[in-house]
Order: structure tokens, then sequence, then C-alpha cells
């Protein structure tokens, strides 16, 4: 039997008034799939840069990449997951932001007792995104100097506190004091606002002037350059993201002038492509907040209606951890 849903639909880009929410028809799910209430929906600055149109859509989509719920219904088929499970999804497709959908199951995970849903819709990107940052891009271990930027924000606190309870000496950044202060309670080891003052020169004098293993940088346009500055020699510089705008191009020279970096441009998606690796990364994951290394912080939630608000919340930088919406 169809079922009728509210969802977040998207006709044209812009404003976070341009999202809609309305009415969309749920057919019983198909071979394969599951129809997942949705319990608590996880914000991303990516759907940020959805719904602005930087990363191009076709219109009339719906928005959303993260969310936790029940499993109502399934199709034919299907076995690894049952009507009542709990489970979470990070990388079906856009659509979260709903009040249920049908989803491929094997881009589903069960929630182990221990992981609420709200947890759950607040990690499952986020922490997947820390996840492979810390195990796979750059391999954090004891004894490295990290450069966090945007420390306080969803990914950033998740990111700090892995790779200080990895051994790493954790230096974070952040919009302002009250955030340094958020930074360093998550585990940074040293905090720098780096909305006024000389922030490279910090990292650098508090590394005695030799720059840090590695800088995850995803803010972009504002930091990039200067994250070229705080990498040691063969240091590593992980651009992910754009929160500020799109970091500016670059010769391939100026990393042999820095001091021979390597550069990247990784993404969440292929590192979770399949469902063997998803679900190790997750169990990774919920491993890391079960021994007490990875800390969920819930900064602000949002009722579905009120998805413009949680949006200019988080483009005003307004807010810290993660941001949900509860349908
Ligand atoms: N590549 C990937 O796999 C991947 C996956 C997930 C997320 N990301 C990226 O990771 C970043 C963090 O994502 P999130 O969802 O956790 O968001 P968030 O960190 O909670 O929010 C973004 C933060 O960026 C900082 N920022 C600096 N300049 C800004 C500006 N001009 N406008 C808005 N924010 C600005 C703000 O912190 P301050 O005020 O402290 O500066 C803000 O809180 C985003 O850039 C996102 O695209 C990448």
């Amino acid at each position: 039997m169809p079922t009728t849903v509210r969802a977040v639909r998207l006709h044209e880009f812009g404003l976070p008034q341009v999202m809609r929410l309305e009415s969309v028809e749920l057919p019983p799910p198909a071979a394969g799939e599951a129809r997942v209430r949705h319990t608590a929906i996880g914000f991303n600055f990516i759907d940020v840069y959805q719904r602005r149109g930087t990363y191009p859509l076709p219109v009339g989509t719906g928005l959303g990449h993260e969310a936790a719920g029940v499993v109502e219904a399934i199709g034919d088929g299907v076995t690894d997951v049952a009507v009542g499970d709990r489970v979470a999804y990070m990388n079906a497709g856009l659509g979260a932001y709903a009040e249920g959908r049908n989803i491929p199951v094997d881009k589903l995970v069960k929630l182990p007792d221990a992981i609420s849903d709200e947890q759950a819709a607040a990690v499952i990107f986020k922490g997947m995104t820390a996840q492979y940052l810390v195990r796979h891009t750059y391999a954090v271990k004891p004894g490295d100097t990290v450069l966090v930027h945007a420390a306080a924000g969803g990914v950033g606190q998740i990111l700090s506190g892995w790779a200080k309870a990895l051994g790493a000496r954790v230096i974070g950044t952040a919009g302002s004091a009250a955030k340094c202060e958020i930074a360093r309670a998550v585990g940074c080891d040293v905090a720098i606002d780096y909305s006024h003052g000389d922030w490279v020169k910090q990292v650098r004098d508090a590394t005695d002037g030799r720059g840090v293993n590695v800088v995850y940088d995803a803010v972009g346009k504002d930091t990039f350059l200067g994250s070229l500055d705080c990498a040691q020699t063969f240091g590593m510089v992980v651009l992910y993201g754009g929160a500020s705008g799109p970091a500016p191009a670059i010769e391939p020279e100026l990393l042999n002038k820095k001091g021979c970096l390597y550069l990247t441009r990784p993404s969440v998606f292929p590192h979770n492509a399949d469902a063997t690796r998803f679900r190790a990364n997750a169990k990774d994951l919920f491993d890391a907040i079960a021994a007490g290394h990875v800390k969920v912080q819930i900064g602000a939630r949002f009722p579905l209606a009120d998805v413009a608000r949680a949006h200019e919340a988080a483009e005003g930088r307004a807010t810290t951890g993660a941001i949900l919406l509860l349908p």
C-alpha cells in the first residue's frame, strides 16, 4: 500500500527558503529495499552546497544524506534487516530530509543497543567522515601532530577527539573564543581562534616551527593557502570541504616549494561504497563511541518543518557539534 510522507523537495537553488516540505507517495519497498521510518535526520554542510547549487543537482530533488530510524516493511529477498530493526544510513542518495523512504538494504547498517537513534543520525555521516580521515586518508599514530580546522563543528569535534585518542597532539582552529573552549573540551591540546590574528604563525609556533604531520581542512577558501604553510616537510594536506567557499586553484609546483607536500581531496562516499566496507567502517565508529574515543555532541535540534532555520544557523556559524532535524 502506498504511504504518504512529508519530504523536503528542492525545485530551485538558492537561499534556505527554497526548500519546500511536500507530501510524497511512498510505494511499497521494491525487491532488495526496506522502508525506513525516520526518527532523526542529520544535517550536513554538503546539504548547503547542494541547496545553493554549488554542487549541481537536477531540480525537483530531495535533500539530505543521513538518517536513523526503524524498518517498517521489507521488499522481496531482503534478509539483512527485519521489520522493527533500528538502522541508519549515509550513502543512499538524496532524500533523507523526509519522514521516511525506501532504501536499498545494502546501504543500511543495524544500530547496536548502545547507540541511540539521535546519536546515529548525528554521526553516521560526520563520524564516517572522521573515520576515513584518521584511518585511511592519513592513518593517525601516536606522536603525530594534527591540525583540525573548524574543530568545534560537527565533523571537527569527532575528528579532534578521535585523533587525540589515537595518540596525536591535536591543534584545532575555531571561529570564536567560545568555540575554542569547545575544541579544547573535545580533545584539542591547543585551540586557535582563526577569526583574527595570524593563525598560521600560531600553528607554527605551537610546533616549534616544524609544522604538523597532517592538516584536515574543510573550510577551504579562507584557510587552504595557510594550511599549506602549516604542514611540515613531506606532510599531508587533506582538503575535504569548503565551508567558506571553494579553495583557490594552485600550481602543482607550489607543493614542492612548501616542502614536498602531499595534497588530497577525498570524499566519504567511495570509502563506503559497498556494504561490507560500509558496515566495517560503521563498526569501527560505533566501537570508538563505545570506548569513549568519540563523543557525540548534538548542538541543536530543529523540527523537520523548520529546516530553513537549521540551514541559516549552520551557514551563520552559529552552531557547534551536530545538528538534527526531527520528523
Ligand atoms: N569530503 C567529505 O567526505 C566530507 C564529508 C562530510 C563533511 N565534509 C565537510 O566538512 C565540513 C564540516 O561539515 P559539518 O557538516 O560538520 O559542518 P560544521 O563543521 O558543523 O559547520 C561548518 C563550520 O565551518 C566553519 N566555517 C568557516 N568559515 C565558514 C563560513 N564562511 N561559513 C560557514 N562556516 C564556516 C564554521 O566553524 P567556525 O565558526 O569555528 O569557523 C562552521 O561551524 C564541511 O566543509 C563539509 O563540507 C566533507
